[in-house]
């Protein structure tokens, strides 16, 4: 249904010119398009615990990344040993995205770690909000399952409750194609929570700021190239977001292309407060495959709501 929202445009590929020359040269080749940054971990099908195989160690590089793991030692942190900490994590993840808890790096689990992603931390500074909420809701006295699993950043991280009018603003690079589609996704925020958003030129102050940029770009959090981490921003109030610009990106529906919209109206749940969801469906789940179109959930919008006490 929503696909005739873009039908117009829906095959639009936007080629972004700020590729630099060999990001284009990388992308000629046909093989090379379907390489991920995740596609290592195909190689450890079956690997568990005792297991000493050389991509280990970007395996613990991986969870790490999206919160799981850190290790007090950094030699075991680069070592390809598949110890106690690295099973507890995988089991870990395991929990969070529906898969039995099994410690082993098996089929299940290698297609979740290797699907395209928000490169947000699930677990944010060592705390699982993916779960404890789930434990929370479960205890209540009806039979009916409300299973909330939205989640926020530590000390739920807002805005202020008299701030609900947001403005953004575009850096300068930002391609003219690609605004509409932020736009709409600001405008979807808008119809479905307190909030407001307006855009203003590039050149005045604002609460947000979107971009988009490749490799290390400043910020503490480099982005990977083609696949792999597609986008992300920083929790409120600090009102950064970066889509990667390595990424072939669409507007609509494309195969082998990311959706803008659909990834903006992920990361603006970052900027409004919201961790990932462990929901499928939901916009603030981590995972989104190439070629998939996303809207808003009710898990969603019960996680704002849940956040801003409305
Ligand atoms: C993991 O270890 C088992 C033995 O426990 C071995 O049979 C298997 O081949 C190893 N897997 C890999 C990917 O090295
Ligand atoms: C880290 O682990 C290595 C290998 O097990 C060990 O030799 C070393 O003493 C450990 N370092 C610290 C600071 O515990
Ligand atoms: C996580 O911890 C670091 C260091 O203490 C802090 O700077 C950062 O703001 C924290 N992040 C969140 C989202 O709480
Ligand atoms: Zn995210
Ligand atoms: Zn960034």
């Amino acid at each position: 249904m929503a696909f005739k929202i873009f039908h117009p445009i829906s095959f639009i590929v936007l080629i972004f010119i700020l590729l630099a020359p060999i990001g284009h040269a990388r992308r000629s080749t046909p093989s090379d398009r379907k390489s991920s940054p995740f596609d290592f971990i195909k190689k450890l099908e079956g690997c568990h615990k005792g297991n000493n195989t050389k991509e280990i160690h970007e395996l613990k590089a991986y969870l790490e990344q999206f919160g799981y793991l850190k290790y007090q030692n950094k030699t075991h942190a680069t070592d390809d040993d598949f110890d106690d900490i690295l099973e507890s994590a995988i089991k870990t993840y395991q929990k969070n995205y529906h898969i039995k808890p099994s410690g082993i790096v098996d089929d299940k689990t290698i297609s979740k770690m290797t699907t395209p992603r928000c490169g947000v931390p699930d677990i944010v500074n060592g705390t699982n909000y993916m779960q404890s909420r789930d434990k929370k809701h479960k205890s209540g006295s009806s039979n009916i399952h409300t299973v909330s699993h939205y989640s926020f950043f530590p000390g739920n991280l807002r805005w202020p409750s008299s701030k609900t009018h947001l403005t953004y603003r575009f850096l300068p690079n930002f391609p003219n194609n690609a605004m509409a589609p932020v736009a709409r996704a600001f405008q979807k925020w808008d119809s479905a929570t307190h909030f407001t958003f307006a855009q203003v030129q590039t050149n005045q102050n604002s609460d947000l700021v979107i971009a988009f940029h490749r490799r290390d770009h400043g910020d503490g959090s480099p982005f990977d190239g083609p696949g792999g981490v597609l986008a992300h921003a920083f929790a409120p109030t600090n009102g950064r977001f970066h889509y990667d610009a390595d990424e072939t990106w669409s507007i609509g529906p494309v195969a082998g292309a990311f959706d803008l919209e659909t990834l903006a109206l992920h990361e603006i749940g970052h900027l409004l407060g919201l961790g990932h969801s462990s929901v499928n469906a939901a916009i603030m789940f981590s995972g989104i495959g190439a070629g998939q179109i996303k809207n808003l959930h009710d898990n969603d919008i019960q996680g704002i709501r849940a956040l801003y006490g409305r």
